[in-house]
């Protein structure tokens, strides 16, 4: 990498990389509160993007910027060419990491829910940005609970083999070995998830007192 002097690194594919005058700083500022990425994990069912929507909620309405990058979403369009092998989930967190990455930069608080099964996945994307940008949540929820629940009936498919290489049945979870919360979202309420998840930001000074009290 060069510098040009034009707010300009020269990088590799002679491709610039152009610095903004406007910086998350200034974002952040003008938002009144940091930036960060509360990475939801879990199994399919565990309420990952439930519990992501609920705190979206809360978030705004003290008034946070805020934005939800959910699987089955992401998965229409930014990531509609992937499936569910191993590389192809890796490949997965690795677009959403950097996507994440972006939010963060425009001053968001970036709420993600993807199963994200894999360790080296998601430590990848917690080294993509500066220490306590990345908080990891592990949504811990016994896949009997979620299989119990099984919204979108794919437990069942899975089970009746219609679905090939699925988390919990036929594709390996690894839990996080230390996330930076843990919710019990298959016993514990809804509203008390969102209030540990609160309480962090608070904890990591994402929020002022102020604006959670
Ligand atoms: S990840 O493993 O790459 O992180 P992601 O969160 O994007 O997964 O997508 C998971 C969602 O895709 C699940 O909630 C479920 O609705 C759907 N899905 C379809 N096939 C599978 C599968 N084989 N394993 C897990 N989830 C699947």
């Amino acid at each position: 990498m060069s510098n040009t002097g034009k707010n300009e690194t020269v990088t590799r594919n002679n491709t610039v990389w152009h610095h903004a005058t406007i910086t998350r700083k200034h974002r952040e500022k003008l938002n009144n509160h940091k930036s960060v990425i509360l990475w939801f994990t879990g199994l399919s069912g565990a309420g990952k993007s439930t519990l992501a929507h609920a705190v979206e909620d809360k978030l705004h309405t003290l008034g946070c910027r805020t934005f939800v990058l959910d699987g089955d979403n992401v998965r229409h369009g930014l990531c509609s060419d992937l499936t569910f092998t191993h590389n192809d989930r890796a490949e997965n967190i690795r677009r959403i990491g950097n996507l994440a990455k972006l939010f963060l930069e425009a001053g968001v608080i970036t709420l993600t829910a993807f199963i994200s099964p894999f360790q080296r996945d998601r430590a990848l994307v917690r080294n993509m940005v500066p220490s306590g940008e990345f908080l990891e949540i592990y949504c811990d929820a016994p896949i009997e609970v979620c299989e119990q629940r099984d919204v979108k009936g794919l437990y069942q498919k899975a089970r009746n083999g219609e679905i090939e290489e699925f988390t919990g049945i036929s594709s390996p979870y690894e839990a996080p070995v230390n996330p930076d919360l843990i919710v019990k979202s298959g016993s514990n309420t809804l509203d008390s998830c969102v209030d540990q998840i609160i309480h962090l930001l608070k904890l990591r000074s994402i929020l002022t007192l102020q604006e959670t009290s």
